[in-house]
C-alpha cells in the first residue's frame, strides 16, 4: 500500500521524505501490536455478531490477525515507516495476508478510536507489571527490615545526626512509601479502565455497533461515555506519568540514601561486587552506579509527564496529531522505572549492614539529648521548654568537656538542675532509647517487627 492508497482517491502523490520522517509513529509505537491486534479481534468479533460483517470474512480476519501477531513475535515481521503506524501496518499486512476481506475490519471504527483503545491497553499492562515490581520491592524491604529490627543508627534531620532510630524502621518508611504508590497505579488503573473503542473518529458511528461487548471483551469496566472525550483523553497518560514521576521521587530518595551510606565517610552499608562498579584507575573504588542510576531516572520520568503536560496543554477537541507524541514519554517512563524498581529490589536484597559503623556513628552529635529532655518532664514534672533549655546547658558542657553526655557526671548534671538523680543515665543510652519509643509509628524495635509483619499481610 502507498502513502496516496492508504488516503484513498483524492491523493494522488506521495509525502515528502520530510513529511514522512515527522509523521511516522511506527518507530516507537509498534511496541502496540500486541493490543493492536487484541483490539481489533475483539472489534470483528462483535462486527460479526451485529451482523454488521459476514462470519466468513469475519472468520478471514480473525486467522490473518493470529497469523501477524505470530510474524511480529517470531521478528519476521517487516514494519514499513510508508505505512505510519502500527495500526496501518497490521491493516495493510492483512490485506496481504487475506486480500480485500481485510477492508471490513476498518468498519465503524477509525484510528482515533483505535489508538486511544491500544494505548490505554498498553499503560494497563504496564500497571500490571508494575505492581508486580513493587510487590518485590515490599517483600525485600520488609524482608531487611525485620532483620534489622534491632540495629542502631543515627535518625536526622537537616542530615544532622537527630536521634537514634533503628535501621528496620528507616527501611519501613520506604515500604510505606512505595505501599502508596502501589495504590496510586491502582487508583489510576480504575479510571483508565474505560474503552473508547467505538467512538469511531469523534463523533460515534450510524452502525449498529454493541460497545459493551468490545468493552468488556478487552476486560474494560465499560465503554467510555462521550465519543469525544474517548478519542481525545489521554489524562490517563498523565495520571499513569504523575504516579510514576511520584515512585520515581521515592526511588531516588531511597538510592540517594544507598550511595550516601557507602560512602567511606558514612560506612552504614557495603553493597557487593554484584551492584558495583571499580574505577579504572582508582583500585580501591567500590562505585554504587547502579544507585546513582535509580536516583537518576527521576529526572526523565519527571520530565515525561512534564512533556506531556506541556503537548495536552491547550489542545481543542477532539484528536489531533499532537497526541501521537504521548507515546514515546510513557514508553520510556514505563520501562525506565521498571528498571529502576528492579535495581533498587536487588540493592535491598543485597546490601549489607556495617551494624557497628551505625552504632558508632551514634557516638557524636548527643542524640540522646531529647530523651533527657524528656526524663525532666516526665520524672521532675519539668515544663517542657525549660526542661529543652536545661539539656541544652548540660549538652554544652559535654560538648565542652568533649565527653558523651553518659560520661558526664552526676554533680555536673546537678549543677544545672538539683533534682536530677542517677536514674537519668538510663535513657542516655541509644539502646534504651529506642527502646522506649513504643509510640504508634514509632522506631522500638518491636513496633518495626510488628510494623513489617502488618505490612507482609497487605502484600498480594
Ligand atoms: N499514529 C496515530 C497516533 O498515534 C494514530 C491516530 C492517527 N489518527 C489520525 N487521525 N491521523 O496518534
Amino acid at each position: 500500500m502507498s502513502a496516496n492508497e492508504m488516503w484513498g482517491g483524492r491523493y494522488a502523490a506521495g509525502p515528502a521524505a520530510v513529511m514522512e520522517r515527522i509523521n511516522a509513529s511506527i518507530g516507537f509505537d509498534w511496541r502496540l501490536y500486541a493490543q493492536d491486534i487484541a483490539a481489533s479481534k475483539a472489534h470483528c468479533a462483535m462486527l460479526v455478531d451485529q451482523g454488521i460483517v459476514g462470519a466468513e470474512d469475519g472468520a478471514a480476519i480473525q486467522d490473518g490477525l493470529d497469523s501477524i501477531l505470530k510474524e511480529i513475535e517470531s521478528e519476521s515481521f517487516e514494519f514499513k515507516s510508508a505505512l505510519e503506524d502500527i495500526h496501518m501496518n497490521v491493516e495493510a499486512r492483512l490485506a496481504e495476508l487475506i486480500g480485500e476481506a481485510a477492508g471490513r475490519l476498518h468498519t465503524a471504527r477509525s484510528r482515533n478510536d483505535q489508538v486511544a483503545t491500544d494505548f490505554r491497553l498498553w499503560v494497563r499492562d504496564r500497571i500490571d507489571d508494575l505492581d508486580a515490581q513493587l510487590g518485590d520491592l515490599l517483600t525485600a524491604l520488609i524482608d531487611r527490615a525485620e532483620e534489622e529490627a534491632d540495629t542502631l543508627m543515627p535518625g536526622f534531620t537537616h542530615l544532622q545526626s537527630a536521634q537514634p532510630v533503628t535501621f528496620g524502621h528507616h527501611l519501613m518508611a520506604y515500604a510505606e512509601m512505595f505501599g502508596r504508590d502501589r495504590g496510586r497505579f491502582a487508583d489510576c488503573r480504575k479510571r483508565l479502565n474505560e474503552c473508547p473503542l467505538g467512538a469511531a473518529a469523534l463523533a460515534g458511528t450510524s452502525f449498529p455497533i454493541d460497545r459493551e461487548k468490545t468493552a468488556s471483551a478487552l476486560g474494560f469496566e465499560r465503554p467510555m461515555a462521550n465519543s469525544l472525550d474517548a478519542v481525545s483523553a489521554r489524562d490517563f497518560a498523565l495520571e499513569f506519568l504523575a504516579a510514576a514521576a511520584i515512585c520515581a521521587t521515592h526511588l531516588s530518595r531511597i538510592n540517594e540514601e544507598i550511595v550516601l551510606w557507602c560512602s567511606a565517610q558514612f560506612g552504614f552499608v557495603r553493597l557487593t561486587d554484584a551492584y558495583t562498579t571499580g574505577s579504572s584507575i582508582m583500585p580501591q573504588k567500590r562505585n554504587p552506579d547502579a544507585a546513582e542510576l535509580a536516583r537518576a531516572k527521576a529526572g526523565r520520568i519527571v520530565g515525561a509527564l512534564t512533556g506531556l503536560m506541556v503537548v495536552m496543554k491547550g489542545l481543542p477537541l477532539a484528536y489531533g496529531k499532537d497526541m501521537q507524541e504521548d507515546k514515546e514519554p510513557v514508553f520510556d517512563a514505563a520501562e525506565s522505572l521498571l528498571l529502576a524498581l528492579a535495581a533498587t529490589t536487588g540493592m535491598v536484597r543485597d546490601l549489607q549492614a556495617d551494624r557497628a559503623a551505625m552504632r558508632a556513628a551514634l557516638e557524636p552529635g548527643f542524640p540522646t539529648a531529647t530523651d533527657l529532655a524528656d526524663w525532666l518532664v516526665r520524672v521532675l514534672g519539668l515544663p517542657f521548654r525549660k526542661a529543652h533549655h536545661v539539656t541544652g546547658r548540660i549538652v554544652a558542657l559535654a560538648e565542652e568537656k568533649g565527653c558523651q553526655l553518659a560520661e558526664l557526671t552526676l554533680e555536673d548534671m546537678k549543677s544545672f538542675e538539683p533534682g536530677i538523680t542517677g536514674d537519668i543515665f538510663d535513657v542516655l543510652s541509644p539502646e534504651n532509647s529506642v527502646r522506649s519509643r513504643t509510640s504508634l509509628g514509632g522506631t522500638a524495635p518491636d513496633n518495626v517487627r510488628k510494623a513489617a509483619a502488618a505490612a507482609r499481610t497487605r502484600l498480594p
